[in-house]
């Protein structure tokens, strides 16, 4: 008997064939109509049981959640809703799912809230949206290999044990194997690092950066694409603990190349997942819109989910320096009225979510990349302008999200690169090599960081990002 895939056989033509499919029960109605799901596709697999000729022992196990494996023959559905249907020949019990047991987790058939879903982690992925949602994360990855692969990038596998801090924001977790309880300690009582399994202090890394540029002084044009850490407390629906960084870096690339290399990205993948995440997205979509029903209007999204990734894919990013983009806010209504949390008075003010978000929403309603920032605001490796105060940054801001990528064009430039770094305290011995590409060869060289989360939350219009990433890692959360 050929085994086959729901989707293969929902897709299929070949009907009056036998076949014999896998898959988790999601209903069984009428003693008649078993709804089978097996992950590969949104669509259920009806299989219809002749209840007359099935042994009651086995139509008693077909229950919500149960494993099972059914054949029969593929026919022309006559019932709405679907186009094909397996006429079940038999059935194999593979793993049970008690009745009552199920009754207590998310897989009993009802509308659970998302909290409900994230305690219960291990199940979700059995329900529509987990399904939806990480199908299309996984073809999201895949556009983003099959993007940089056509395009010349070699990946790279950077360091996730480190003894750098690449973002100089000192929001590390620590890596050690002391004895926390009794600590070797040195002369004048600090813990004794050099006693520890690298022989020195390290750490989950906060980006893969730095190893980055060395590997794009060499290989031309790079990415990385694995986890980083950040150990911020921000409890937000943006922010995780643990989450997944792409990270292009390219030699002989200023900061335009880089937003140009940004935006055609973006763009790829996000088409990729219209040409392939069809019904999964119309799904979404349709989640989205019940969803936003209970909100007051001014909170629901302006355009429905396939609409605007379609205006991302048919619109240029709106480019405007940081300078400007403090007048635009500096004038706007919310600032003048004091409706920010936080008020923008001068040039220099950081950017909060806030004003992305109303940059982004209220004043473009487009993707804006924002560059030139104040030098005080930014990481110590960005390239320093002629007017001595801003440097060649970019953040490009989405609808909905905020910053979804920020990157720069790199200081290769020896002499200011180690002034910079002496006059924050950033350790130099710590960083040598990298200082290091500075002395050989040094050359023009830009590359961004883009939150895959973050991507996914745009892509699927979920709204937390906890929800798009398996097992979410946040403060106070660690579970599974
Ligand atoms: O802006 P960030 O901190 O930049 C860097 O780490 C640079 N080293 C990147 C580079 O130039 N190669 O982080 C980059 C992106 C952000 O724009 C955001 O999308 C995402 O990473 N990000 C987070 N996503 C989820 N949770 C968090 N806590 C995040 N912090 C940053
Ligand atoms: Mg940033």
């Amino acid at each position: 008997m050929i085994i086959k895939k729901v989707v293969e056989l929902i897709e299929s033509d070949q009907v009056l064939q036998d076949y014999k499919v896998n898959g988790w029960v999601r209903a069984f109605r009428s003693n008649r109509f078993i709804a089978l799901n097996d992950g590969s596709c949104l669509e259920n697999l009806q299989c219809v049981v002749d209840f007359e000729n099935t042994d009651d022992e086995v139509l008693k196990k077909i229950t919500t959640g149960a494993a099972i494996s059914v054949s029969g023959t593929l026919k022309e559905s006559e019932g709405k809703g679907q186009s094909v249907e397996l006429e079940v020949k038999s059935i194999d019990i593979l793993g049970e799912a008690h009745p009552e047991d199920v009754k207590k987790t998310i897989l009993q058939p009802k509308k659970h809230s998302f909290e409900k879903l994230r305690e219960q982690a291990h199940l979700r992925v059995r329900t529509n949206t987990f399904g939806a949602v990480m199908r299309m994360r996984s073809k999201l990855s895949f556009a983003v290999h099959q993007y940089f692969n056509d395009n010349g990038f070699y990946y790279v596998n950077t360091p996730i044990v480190t003894g750098s801090d690449a973002e100089g924001a000192g929001e590390m977790f620590k890596v050690t194997n002391l004895d926390l309880k009794n600590p070797p300690k040195t002369e004048d009582g600090e813990i004794d690092f050099s006693q520890d399994f690298f022989g020195k202090e390290t750490n989950l890394t906060v980006s893969g950066q730095l190893e980055a540029e060395t590997y794009a002084l060499g290989l031309g044009k790079v990415y990385t694409f694995g986890p980083t850490f950040r150990a911020e407390n921000s409890n937000t629906t943006r922010h995780l603990a643990e989450f997944w960084m792409i990270e292009p870096e390219v030699a002989f690339c200023d900061l335009e190349g880089n937003i140009d290399l940004a935006e055609d990205f973006i763009q790829y993948v996000l088409k990729y997942i219209t040409e392939h995440c069809k019904s999964d997205l119309e799904f979404l979509e349709n989640r989205l819109l019940e969803e936003e029903k209970s909100k007051p209007e001014k909170d629901r999204s302006p355009m429905p989910l396939r609409e605007k990734i379609d205006f991302v894919l048919k619109n240029n990013f709106k480019r405007v320096s940081y300078t400007e983009a403090i007048d635009i806010l500096r004038n706007s209504k919310p600032n003048k009225k004091k409706k920010f949390n936080y008020i923008i008075e001068e040039w220099g003010a950081d950017l909060q979510s806030e004003h992305e978000r109303y940059l982004v929403e209220k004043h473009f309603g487009c993707p804006v990349v924002i560059y030139d920032y104040p030098a005080d605001i930014k990481a110590f490796y960005m390239r320093l302008n002629d007017d001595g105060k801003t440097v060649r940054a970019m953040d490009v801001l989405f609808p909905g999200i905020g910053e979804i990528a920020g990157g720069s064009q790199r200081e290769e430039r020896y002499d200011v690169l180690l002034s910079k770094m002496r006059e924050i305290g950033i350790d130099e011995k710590e960083l040598w090599w990298y200082l290091d590409t500075r002395k050989f060869g040094t050359c023009v060289h830009s590359g961004f960081g883009l939150g895959f989360e973050r991507l996914v939350l745009f892509a699927t219009g979920m709204s937390n990002i906890r929800d798009v990433i398996p097992y979410p890692r946040s403060p106070q959360n660690a579970e599974f």
